[in-house]
This record gives structure tokens, C-alpha cells and sequence, in this order.
């Protein structure tokens, strides 16, 4: 019954592309590599087809009391129901960032970063120049609002109609992943660093912030923060202490320091082997992460 209701889902998301392409004429300066687009989401949605078994699988042993160990974190009921959707975008998919994307795909359907900035030039006159990277945007856009992450993703992440996020699942990893330390950089633009590969969907099971997951479900099961750092001071003799939300990290981890709150969190929820957060919350950074229409990125700290 789910099955055939994923499977009409999939097919309706082919004809609406199919009817997308053809629409366009190739004529849209905005929708990189839309041919290759097409390719790419049939091979994503068989993918998410395997994925989908795979989980329905998996989903008959999660029903046994093993998974109910310390480390499992609270799940409420939404998250497992919902868990069957989870679409994954690997940081590996578009491994140059940008210029992954923004590339000739012919003479007419020029999406390189120098045909952008010729079409924004005749568009709202941005300065019409050569590029061959993002660190060449850095010059102009520094801080405020004009600032690279603001008018990057208010490009990509907001609108209407957006095609970052329809054709492209909205995803973060496709610009973001973590460097071998745990640092999470812009493909492109950190040079000369060995990146890992995670795994991330664009879903919200973190409506609120870090307590929307971390909460006391029981007695046995209490995964507020102030547990998670008594259950850190057994792992590795972490400094244990009552908080209140994650904003309370932050007078240890502070953001210019040895120990950022960034990287910790970071590393113990998008890496590892059998991390939960991947495989119970899809690794997504819109748990912690939210965006506003004026591209402003925010975290669900407090
Ligand atoms: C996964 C593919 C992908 C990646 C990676 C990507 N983009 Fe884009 N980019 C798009 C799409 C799709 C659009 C069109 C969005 C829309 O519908 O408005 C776009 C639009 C743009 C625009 C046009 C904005 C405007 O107002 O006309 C610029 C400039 C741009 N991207 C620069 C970048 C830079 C710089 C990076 C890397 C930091 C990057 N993009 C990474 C797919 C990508
Ligand atoms: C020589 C300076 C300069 C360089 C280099 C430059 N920009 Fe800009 N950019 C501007 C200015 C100035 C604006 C504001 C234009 C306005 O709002 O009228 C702007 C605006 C934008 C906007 C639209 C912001 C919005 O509010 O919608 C995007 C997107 C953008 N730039 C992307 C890029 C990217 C990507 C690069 C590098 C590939 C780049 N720019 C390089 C000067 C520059
Ligand atoms: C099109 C590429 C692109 C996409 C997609 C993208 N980012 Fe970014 N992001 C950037 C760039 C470029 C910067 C600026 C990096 C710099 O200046 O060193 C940035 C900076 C940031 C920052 C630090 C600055 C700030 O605003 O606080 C955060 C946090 C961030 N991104 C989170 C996200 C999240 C979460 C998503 C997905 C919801 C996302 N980004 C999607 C390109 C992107
Ligand atoms: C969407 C649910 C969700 C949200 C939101 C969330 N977490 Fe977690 N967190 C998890 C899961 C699941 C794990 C277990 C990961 C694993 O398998 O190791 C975890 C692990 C942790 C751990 C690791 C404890 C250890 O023993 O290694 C800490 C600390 C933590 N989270 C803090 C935070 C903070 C701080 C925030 C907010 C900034 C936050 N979490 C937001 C689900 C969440
Ligand atoms: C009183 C200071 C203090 C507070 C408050 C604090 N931490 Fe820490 N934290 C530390 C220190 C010191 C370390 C390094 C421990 C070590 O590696 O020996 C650490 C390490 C960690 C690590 C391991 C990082 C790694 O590289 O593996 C995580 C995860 C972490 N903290 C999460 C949190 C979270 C989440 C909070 C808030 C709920 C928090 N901490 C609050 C002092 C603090
Ligand atoms: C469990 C919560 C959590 C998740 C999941 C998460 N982040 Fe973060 N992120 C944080 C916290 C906390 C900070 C530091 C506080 C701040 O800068 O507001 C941060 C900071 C950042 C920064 C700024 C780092 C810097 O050095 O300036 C970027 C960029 C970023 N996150 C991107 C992402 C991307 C991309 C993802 C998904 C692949 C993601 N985050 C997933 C909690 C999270």
C-alpha cells in the first residue's frame, strides 16, 4: 500500500520534470545542467526506491528491545513515522561545489559562474567580471548583507519556485561538507584540505532546537543535554552540569576558541559509523539550521 503511494509520488515528480525541461525551451540562463538534471533525479529516485527497502528492512529491527540502548536518542513518534521519506544527498554528488553545477552545457545553455554574473549584470547591474571560483566573490561580498553566505543562500534557498530546491532537493551538502577535522567549509572554497563524505536529507525533525530531540522520554530513556553530558563525564570525563538548551555550550565551546561548538556538534552528528542522527533524523542540517527569506542563517540554539 506505501509502496504503491511512494511509487505514484516518484513517477508524479518524473512527469512534473519531464514537463519542466520541455516547458523551459533550454532557454532558462537559472537552471544549471538541466539535461544532466533529468539523469541525476532518475538515478536519485531509484536510489531512494533501494533506500526505501532498505529501510522498511530495517524498520522490522527496530522493533526489537536491543535498539532501545542509551545511545538511541529520543524519537518521537512523527520522526520514526515519517523516517520511510528520507531522501539523502551525498557531499560527494557535486564534489567541486559550485562549479560542479555551474558549468557550459552548451551555447545556449551557459550556467557558468561568468554567464551568472552577465545575467545578474542585466538583470540588476552586478559588475559584469570573470570568475572562475567562489574566493572571487569574496572581494565585493565580505560582511552584511551583501555578504557571500547572505546572497548565496537567499539565491539558492529561498523563493518561489526555486529550482536549487526543487531540482536539487535544497541540499546543503551540495556547497557544504567537513574537512578530515571536523571543520565544515564551502567546497571551493577551502583550499588545499582533505573533505569527508556525509550524508544529508533537507528534512526538519528539530522544529524547535536541540531539546526538540533532546528530551526526557522516560526514565530509562532521558536524552536531555544535561544527561548527554553526565553520559559524556562517563565516556571521557566531560565537564557534567545542569543546562538549560545548547546556548549554555557555549560558554566552554565559544565559537572563536580551541573547541567551537560547531565542531563538536558537528562531528558527533554527521560522522561516524552508525551515527543515529543520520539514520534516524536523515543527518539534515535544517534540525539545527534554519534559513530566512532574506537568506539569513540562524541556529536553534536557544
Ligand atoms: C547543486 C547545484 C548547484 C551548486 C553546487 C551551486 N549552484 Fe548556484 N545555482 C544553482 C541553481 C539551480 C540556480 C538557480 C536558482 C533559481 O531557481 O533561482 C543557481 C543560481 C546561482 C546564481 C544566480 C543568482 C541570481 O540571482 O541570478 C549564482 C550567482 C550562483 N548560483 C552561484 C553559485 C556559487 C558561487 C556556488 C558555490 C558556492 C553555487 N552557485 C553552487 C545550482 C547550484
Ligand atoms: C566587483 C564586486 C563584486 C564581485 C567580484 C562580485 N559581486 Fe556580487 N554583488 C556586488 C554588488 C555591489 C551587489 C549588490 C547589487 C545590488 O544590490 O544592486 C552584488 C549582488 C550579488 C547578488 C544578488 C544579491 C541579492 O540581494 O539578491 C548575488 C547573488 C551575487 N552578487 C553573487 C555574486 C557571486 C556568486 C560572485 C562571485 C562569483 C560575485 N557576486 C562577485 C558586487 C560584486
Ligand atoms: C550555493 C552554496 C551554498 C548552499 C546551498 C548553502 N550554503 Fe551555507 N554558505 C555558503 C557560503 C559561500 C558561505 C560563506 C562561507 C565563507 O564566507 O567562508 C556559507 C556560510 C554558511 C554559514 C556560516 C555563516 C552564517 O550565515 O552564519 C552557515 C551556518 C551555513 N552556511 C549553513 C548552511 C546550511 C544549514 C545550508 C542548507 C540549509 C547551507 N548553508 C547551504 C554557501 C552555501
Ligand atoms: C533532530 C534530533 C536532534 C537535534 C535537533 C539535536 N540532536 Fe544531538 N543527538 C541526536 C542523536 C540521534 C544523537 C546520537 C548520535 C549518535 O548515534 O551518536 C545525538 C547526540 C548528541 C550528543 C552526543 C553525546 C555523546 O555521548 O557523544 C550531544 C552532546 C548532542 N547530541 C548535543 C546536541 C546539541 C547541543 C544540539 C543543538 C545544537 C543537538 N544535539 C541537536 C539528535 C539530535
Ligand atoms: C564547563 C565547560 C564545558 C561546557 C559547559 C560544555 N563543554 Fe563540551 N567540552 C568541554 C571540554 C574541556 C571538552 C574537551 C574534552 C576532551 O576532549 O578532553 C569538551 C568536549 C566536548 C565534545 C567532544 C568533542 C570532540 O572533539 O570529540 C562534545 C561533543 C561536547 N563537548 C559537547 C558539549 C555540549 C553539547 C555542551 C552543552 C550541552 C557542552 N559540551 C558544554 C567543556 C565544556
Ligand atoms: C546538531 C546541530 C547541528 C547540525 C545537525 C548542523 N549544525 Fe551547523 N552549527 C551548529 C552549531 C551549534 C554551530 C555553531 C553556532 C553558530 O555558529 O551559530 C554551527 C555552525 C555552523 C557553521 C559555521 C561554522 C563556522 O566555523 O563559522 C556552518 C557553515 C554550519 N554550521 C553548517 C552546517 C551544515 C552545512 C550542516 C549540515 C551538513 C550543519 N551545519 C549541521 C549546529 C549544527
Amino acid at each position: 500500500m506505501r509502496k504503491g503511494k511512494v511509487l505514484l509520488l516518484l513517477l508524479g515528480v518524473l512527469v512534473m520534470t519531464a514537463l519542466l525541461v520541455a516547458g523551459c525551451g533550454g532557454q532558462n540562463a537559472e537552471e544549471p545542467e538541466q539535461d544532466q538534471q533529468q539523469a541525476a533525479q532518475e538515478q536519485q529516485q531509484n536510489d531512494e526506491q533501494a533506500q526505501q527497502e532498505a529501510k522498511e528492512e530495517q524498520g522490522a529491527e527496530k522493533e526489537q528491545p536491543e535498539e532501545a540502548k542509551q545511545e538511541e536518542q529520543a524519537s518521537g513518534g512523527e520522526a520514526q513515522g515519517e523516517k520511510e521519506e528520507i531522501t539523502y544527498v551525498s557531499s560527494d554528488e557535486k564534489a567541486e561545489g559550485c562549479v560542479s553545477c555551474h558549468i557550459k552545457v552548451s551555447e545556449e545553455k551557459d550556467y557558468t559562474l561568468t554567464a551568472e554574473m552577465a545575467a545578474m549584470n542585466k538583470e540588476f547591474n552586478h559588475p559584469q567580471l570573470e570568475v572562475e571560483g567562489p574566493q572571487d566573490c569574496l572581494t565585493c561580498h565580505q560582511d552584511g548583507d551583501n555578504s557571500l553566505d547572505k546572497v548565496l543562500h537567499k539565491a539558492h534557498l529561498t523563493g518561489e519556485e526555486n529550482h536549487f530546491v526543487s531540482n536539487y532537493d535544497g541540499s546543503c551538502v551540495h556547497c557544504h561538507t567537513l574537512t578530515a577535522d571536523n571543520e565544515m567549509v564551502v567546497k571551493g572554497l577551502a583550499q588545499d584540505v582533505e573533505l569527508q563524505v556525509i550524508k544529508s536529507s533537507s528534512k526538519d525533525f528539530g522544529k524547535e532546537n536541540c531539546n526538540s530531540c533532546h528530551r526526557k522520554v522516560s526514565e530509562e530513556k532521558d536524552y536531555t543535554l544535561t544527561a548527554e553530558l553526565k553520559a559524556m563525564k562517563e565516556e571521557f570525563n566531560h565537564p557534567a552540569m545542569e543546562v538549560k538548551n545548547g546556548e549554555d555550550c557555549l560558554t566552554c565551546h565559544k565559537p572563536d576558541g580551541d573547541n567551537p561548538l560547531d565542531k563538536a556538534v558537528h562531528k558527533v552528528h554527521l560522522t561516524g559509523e552508525d551515527n543515529h542522527f543520520v539514520s534516524n533524523y536523515g543527518g539534515s542540517c535544517r534540525n539545527c539550521h534554519a534559513v530566512a527569506e532574506t537568506g539569513e542563517m540562524t541556529t536553534k540554539l536557544k
